[in-house]
């Protein structure tokens, strides 16, 4: 990259916003905050402006990106829309769902990475959506973190690890959900599949799903190509225990990571939770930003119990499953 420039943390107020909007119609790349992690957003029509996105993520070309809209009339002019697409994104938009559709010619094929098919979603994010109707293009935005580290929740951390690399990160505070969007591949839509669990789990979908694709991993590169099985990684090695067990032998060097606080006589050093009470929303709120927090304080492992696997914490345990491979 060229030489480090300055990053403002700006407040969403009236006049940031404008000066956001101007940025991105120059061709610049931002960090916004969204409803699931905060995203690095560019103009998606502009070919310089999204090989600029992976520059500044330092992401390989083959992973593709999601497309953001304000409605689903402007997305209608890039993607082909099923019966069934349709009916997804009347019921769950604007909101953390992801659809991936036949995109038409005017999507680039470089934020595809080549493939026919293009991942949109329009965001429930006031903030969010106060830029896209600002601008005349729809966005895309990846998470905005460096390519294969942990997801950020906060403006901060976008900061710390893009800061140089970006003129602006707006800050609108801890991200709602903390984990990224529900991923439903609808190519063919009388077989729908996830791509990636998220906030808006399989059952509230209310669909049938197929589930031979379900989960695609490395293999099923061309179904998905960015679940890659080691992502999400710290520094710090991470090793995950059943839920609601204990974690084991502590080595000087860890941090453990319940779910919940652990009651007062079992409280030991360097132990840490996700949440007070076991709320599943509250531990999905809490995770990248407490993996981020104790990576930080230098601890060489992270012993993380996982959680239940109903609704968020299908999309938890998927995260965790992906950022403690790369160390197993
Ligand atoms: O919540 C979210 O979805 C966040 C916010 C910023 O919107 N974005 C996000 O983007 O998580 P990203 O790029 O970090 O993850 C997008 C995933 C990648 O795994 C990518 O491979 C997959 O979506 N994807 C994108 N386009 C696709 C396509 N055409 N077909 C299949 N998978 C696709
Ligand atoms: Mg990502």
């Amino acid at each position: 990259m060229t030489k480090p420039i300055h990053c403002d943390i700006l407040k969403p107020t009236e006049f940031n916003l404008r000066c956001c909007a101007d940025y991105l119609r120059r061709g610049e790349v931002l960090g916004v905050p969204t409803e699931t992690v905060y995203g690095l957003a560019g103009n998606a029509l502009c070919d310089t402006t999204v090989r600029k996105i992976f520059a500044v993520k330092g992401r390989p070309f083959i992973d593709p990106l999601i497309v953001h809209f304000s409605s689903i009339d402007e997305a209608a002019v890039h993607v082909d829309f099923s019966d069934c697409a349709r009916a997804l994104a009347k019921q769950f938009w604007p909101g953390a769902l992801t659809l991936v559709l036949p995109k038409k010619s005017s999507i680039p094929d470089i934020v595809t990475a080549g493939l026919p098919s293009v991942a949109i979603r329009i965001p429930g994010h006031r903030i969010f959506r106060s830029l896209l109707d600002q601008v005349d293009f729809p966005l895309a935005a990846p998470s905005a973190n460096p390519f294969g580290y942990v997801s950020p929740t906060r403006a901060m951390h976008v900061k710390a690890t893009l800061g140089e690399r970006i003129p602006a990160v707006l800050d609108d505070g801890p991200c709602k959900y903390g984990v990224e969007s529900t991923i439903i591949d609808l190519r063919n839509p009388n077989m729908p599949a996830i791509l990636r669990p998220g906030p808006i789990s399989a059952s509230a979908l209310g669909i049938k799903i197929n589930v031979d694709s379900d989960n695609a991993t490395d293999k099923d590169s061309q179904l998905a190509p960015g679940m890659l099985t080691q992502h999400y990684s710290p520094k710090a090695k991470i090793t995950l225990f059943p839920h609601s067990s204990g974690a084991g032998v502590v080595m000087p060097g860890s941090a453990i990571v319940y779910n919940k606080k652990p009651p007062k006589k079992a409280l030991q050093a360097h132990t840490y939770w996700l949440s007070e009470n076991g709320d599943l929303e509250e531990i999905a709120h809490n995770l990248f930003m407490v993996i981020q927090k104790l990576d930080q304080a230098g601890y060489t492992q992270l012993l993380i119990e996982r959680t239940q696997e109903t609704d968020i914490g299908i999309a938890v345990n998927d995260r965790l499953g992906r950022s403690a491979t790369q160390s197993e």
